[in-house]
Formats: C-alpha cells, sequence, structure tokens
C-alpha cells in the first residue's frame, strides 16, 4: 500500500490549481442516470470516488469515458439496464446511494444496499427515504438493501426537512425533477454544491428554482435531455491548501478558488492571523505573522465546513493561544487527535469539542487515518513538523486529493509517494 513522506518545516510558495470538487461530481455523475441523451461533465477531478461512481453507473448500464483535455471530462450515456446498487460498491463509497432518487423517478424502481455506518459516524439515510415515500415511492428494507418502486412516476411533494442533509437534498432534488407536479424542499441543504446540480439539471430541462437556498422549488418534468455541464472548483481542497500555506507560514496562490464558497473559513481565518484575499484568476492565501487559536464550530453550510475540521485542527494545534473545536455534523469524527497528538499536539477531547492547545512545534512521525480529511490533517502536520513524517493508508487520500503530493512539491514541499 502505497505512504506518503513528508520532511516538513518548508514554507509554501508557488500556484497550486484547484481541481472541480468531488462532492459535486459525485451526485452530477448520478443525474446522468435521468436522461437516456449524453450528459457531458467538464472539470471532473482524476480521483477514486470517481472511479467508484463510474463502476456504479456501469453496473447500471450507463458508459462512462473520459474524453478532452487531460481527460478531464466525462460523457455519460446509455440505456438503464440494472437497477441494483450493489453492497460491494456502496460499502466503498456511501455516495453511491445518490443513485436511489434518479434510478426511481427514471424506472420506477431501485435496489440499493444500505451504506451503513463509516468511521466518522452511524450516518443514516431516512431522511432520502422519507422524502421519497412522500412523493409516493413505496420503500422496504430488506437483507441489508433498500428496496424502492414506484406505480408510475413519483408525485410532486412538500417536503420538511428536519435537519438540512446534503445527501437528501440532492437526492429529492434529483427525483422531483423528473416527478409529476411540484415539489418544495424546505429547510433544504444550501451547499454549492447543489446549487451546482441544479444548474445543470437546469441545462437538462428541469424546472428548479432556489437551489442554494433553504427552500427549493421544483416544478417536475416528463422528460430531461443531455447536456454539458462544468463542474464548480472544490472548496473543501481550496481549504486544505489555504491551511496548508497557513500551517507552514507561507503564500501560495490557489488557480481557481472561489472566495464566496470559503466565507466561513476565511473569518475564522483572518481572526486566527491568516491573509486571504481574491485574485484576478483565484485566491492567494498568506500567514504574515504569528497564529492565533480560534474557536469553532461545524455547522452545515453557509457554515463553517465539517469537511475542514481536521484540517483547521491541524492548524490550530501550532497557533498562539488554544481553541475549541466542536464539531456538530457528525458524532464520531476526531479519530485525527490521537495521531495529531503522537506528532506533538496538545488536544483533548470532550465530548464534541476539542480542546487544542498550541504548542511551538510538532515533530514527525509515521501516522495514520480512517477517513479522508483527518489523512489530509495529517499531511498538514507533517509539513509544519521538524523531521519526517509518513502517512499511512494514503488510499484515503487518493479518494478525494486529485494529485497532492504533486501539487504540495510544486509549492517546495518536501513530499513524496513511497509505493
Ligand atoms: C455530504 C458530503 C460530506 C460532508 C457532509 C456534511 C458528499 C458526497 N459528501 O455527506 O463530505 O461531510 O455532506 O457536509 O457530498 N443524516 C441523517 N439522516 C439522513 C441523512 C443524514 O441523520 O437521512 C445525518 C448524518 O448522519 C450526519 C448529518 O445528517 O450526521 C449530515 O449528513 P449529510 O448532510 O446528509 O451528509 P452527506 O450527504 O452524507
Amino acid at each position: 500500500m502505497d505512504r506518503i513522506l513528508i520532511r516538513g518545516g518548508v514554507p509554501l510558495a508557488g500556484e497550486i490549481t484547484i481541481s472541480g470538487a468531488k462532492n459535486a461530481a459525485l451526485p452530477l455523475m448520478a443525474a446522468g442516470l435521468l436522461t437516456e441523451e449524453r450528459l457531458v461533465l467538464e472539470n471532473v477531478p482524476h480521483l477514486a470516488d470517481i472511479g467508484t461512481m463510474a463502476e456504479l453507473l456501469a453496473q447500471h448500464g450507463i458508459a462512462v469515458e473520459r474524453t478532452g483535455p487531460e481527460r478531464r471530462a466525462l460523457s455519460l450515456g446509455g440505456r438503464i439496464t440494472n437497477t441494483e446498487a450493489p453492497y460491494d460498491i456502496v460499502r466503498k463509497m456511501r455516495a453511491s446511494v445518490l443513485v436511489l432518487g434518479p434510478l426511481l423517478a427514471r424506472v420506477g424502481e431501485a435496489r440499493v444496499s444500505l451504506p451503513g455506518g463509516c468511521a466518522i459516524g452511524t450516518r443514516p439515510v431516512d431522511l432520502h427515504l422519507k422524502g421519497l415515500e412522500q412523493m409516493g415511492a413505496r420503500i422496504r428494507l430488506e437483507g441489508g438493501y433498500i428496496d424502492a418502486s414506484a406505480a408510475g412516476r413519483l408525485r410532486g411533494a412538500n417536503i420538511v426537512l428536519p435537519f438540512a442533509s446534503v445527501g437528501a437534498t440532492e437526492n429529492l432534488l434529483m427525483a422531483a425533477a423528473l416527478a409529476e407536479g411540484e415539489s418544495v424542499i424546505a429547510n433544504a441543504a444550501r451547499e454549492p454544491e447543489i446549487a451546482d446540480l441544479a444548474a445543470c439539471l437546469a441545462a437538462m430541462g428541469a424546472r428548479i428554482e432556489g437551489a442554494g437556498s433553504d427552500r427549493i422549488r421544483i416544478e417536475g418534468v416528463a422528460r430531461l435531455h443531455g447536456a454539458r455541464h462544468a463542474i464548480v472548483p472544490d472548496r473543501i481542497e481550496t481549504g486544505t491548501y489555504v491551511c496548508a500555506a497557513a500551517i507552514t507560514g507561507g503564500e501560495v496562490h490557489l488557480r481557481g478558488a472561489r472566495l464566496a464558497h470559503v466565507g466561513a473559513l476565511a473569518r475564522i481565518l483572518a481572526e486566527a492571523g491568516v491573509d486571504l484575499s481574491e485574485t484576478a484568476e483565484g485566491l492567494r492565501a498568506r500567514r504574515a505573522n504569528g497564529l492565533h487559536g480560534v474557536d469553532v464550530m461545524t455547522e452545515p453550510y453557509p457554515g463553517f465546513p465539517t469537511d475542514m475540521q481536521a484540517q483547521f485542527m491541524a492548524l490550530m494545534s501550532v497557533a498562539e493561544g488554544a481553541a475549541m473545536v466542536t464539531e456538530t455534523i457528525f458524532e464520531n469524527r476526531f479519530m485525527h487527535v490521537p495521531e495529531l497528538n503522537r506528532m506533538g499536539a496538545r488536544i483533548n477531547v470532550h465530548g464534541a469539542s476539542a480542546i487544542v492547545r498550541g504548542v511551538k512545534h510538532l515533530s514527525g512521525a509515521p501516522v495514520m487515518a480512517t477517513d479522508l480529511r483527518a489523512s489530509v490533517s495529517l499531511v498538514l502536520a507533517g509539513l509544519a513538523a521538524r523531521g519526517e513524517t509518513v502517512v499511512n493508508r494514503v488510499y484515503h487520500l487518493d479518494r478525494g486529493y486529485e494529485a497532492v503530493e504533486q501539487k504540495l512539491a510544486a509549492c517546495g514541499a518536501r513530499i513524496e509517494r513511497l509505493r
């Protein structure tokens, strides 16, 4: 299994191009099930999770092909020949459950493995299922699978989400696009990836208002057609490299990054002593002086993202003073803490909060993590640490960070992959 070796202590300097957002690409690929015509997605990152979603779509009969310059585009098309999403694929990637709404809406049946828990929490899909039931779907849970069917078209419904779930909003939005009549999703998630999905669906002929706000109105249509859509830049990758610049005391230009999508992070980082400014082509991140501890709490967008919590904690571990980091979205998302502590951080967890007492320097160590963002937080810590850090279980990084070692090395980091 690959590992990543980092010799820390180099302030990053240079430019990194931000890739298309993984969390936008996955639902957009599922949207390929909504039409028999060709859907072309541009700016699709080269990531293991994209490969997993392509494998799942192939299983349903949809051919997925890389095309265009640097093979950055994905072309999807084909007839749905099979409506089962098997356990073997779903267990690798929870976002597989996003095929449920499109399959049901398009062909009236789906059999999707229940995703089950993951390293960061139990993560049920009850909100997806309740919303689809409100739209007329019959749902049974049996043998670890969701068995869903609809007699004829799904019907538009008024759905009030008790929690602004990203995945539930996406599944229901895609289902409603092909349902009969009007749907309203209230307390919808407002993440930029949802607005991006809605923009693509609109290009495919869907009638949607309010995506990106907490109330989305959808007027269902009988058919969607092919389209071409470019995926938004990855705001979590952006935030991660901002933290990389900050933790090393460097300065990095992030080409393609959008300040509007990292507003909460930018405000917190400004308090901590990190400068983020817009440029003609992206964002510049710079740490001029010392870092200060700042408290933060994760929240649904536009709040501080849970997907940036681990990276921010790595940053706070070398700040002056203390920071309290509170996780409100997932119940078990502090697995990076013991590993950061092995590198010399001083972090204590009390329930949903972690107290981070800044130290002068971290020291390199062999480490590993059990999820994507936790893994990258260890990379950040390694960039700042004295000595050598080896990050194990790199496959987590490969799920969500395109060419992470090349991007960092281009800014001077001493980082390499050990095969
Ligand atoms: C998406 C992101 C993930 C991010 C998360 C929160 C993708 C592919 N993944 O995941 O990177 O960390 O948003 O920003 O976009 N919940 C329920 N019942 C449900 C659905 C969710 O209780 O039916 C709970 C979950 O257990 C969790 C919380 O709601 O505690 C947030 O989950 P959700 O917003 O649905 O996240 P995902 O879409 O799974």
